[in-house]
């Protein structure tokens, strides 16, 4: 991996990676994307929110005829997600997807909490594929192992923003991902 480009920034800390250099990675994993799969649709399921930006980038860079786009939405119970899985769908999806080729988009893996859930929901829908493209991975973090077919940038452990990834719902708009609070 490339080495980011380190900026001085007035509000949201120091620029881990560009968004020269995240336009660059996401053209190449939408290549690998579309090298991987030739026929039929593709269903691309973003994990709202963090993951809307990502989407919008990797699906419209992806050539090949027919890509599906549909949302699902995650929560954990309480504030905390925590090793006991403890997560639940607070918005599903409208389609079918048994038979289906699937690919869930998501901004980060962090713990795998979220990951690990959503992949044993969706496998019990018997789709055809299943396997995740992740723009970010934090491998430090992960308590629960996670099968990534598809990583942008793997990460160090510091809280990141930007690129749809949010602090208290701020700094989703940034178009480069920094670190918070980083000088
Ligand atoms: C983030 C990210 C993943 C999850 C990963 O979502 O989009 O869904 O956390 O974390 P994990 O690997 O520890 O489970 P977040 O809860 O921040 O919600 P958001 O996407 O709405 O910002």
């Amino acid at each position: 991996m490339e080495q980011a480009k380190i900026a001085a920034s007035a509000d949201a800390g120091r620029v881990l990676i560009t968004s020269e250099q995240i336009q660059r990675r996401v053209g190449e994993m939408a290549a690998q994307i579309a090298a991987d799969y030739l026929d039929g649709p593709l269903y691309l399921i973003s994990i709202l929110k963090g993951s809307f930006v990502f989407l919008a980038d990797l699906s419209r860079a992806l050539k090949r005829p027919s890509v599906r786009i549909e949302f699902m939405a995650i929560s954990s119970y309480g504030n905390e997600k925590t090793s006991s899985g403890q997560v639940k769908v607070t918005r599903d999806l409208d389609v079918n997807i048994e038979g289906k080729d699937v690919l869930i988009v998501e901004d980060i893996i962090d713990s795998g909490v979220t990951l690990t859930y959503l992949t044993r929901l969706l496998e019990q829908r018997h789709p055809k594929s299943l396997a995740i493209a992740t723009l970010l991975d934090k491998p430090e973090r992960r308590i629960r192992p996670v099968e990534v077919k598809y990583v942008g940038f793997t990460i160090p452990d510091e809280f990141v923003v930007g690129y749809g990834l949010d602090f208290a719902e701020d700094y989703r708009n940034l178009s480069d991902i920094r670190v918070l609070g980083g000088q």
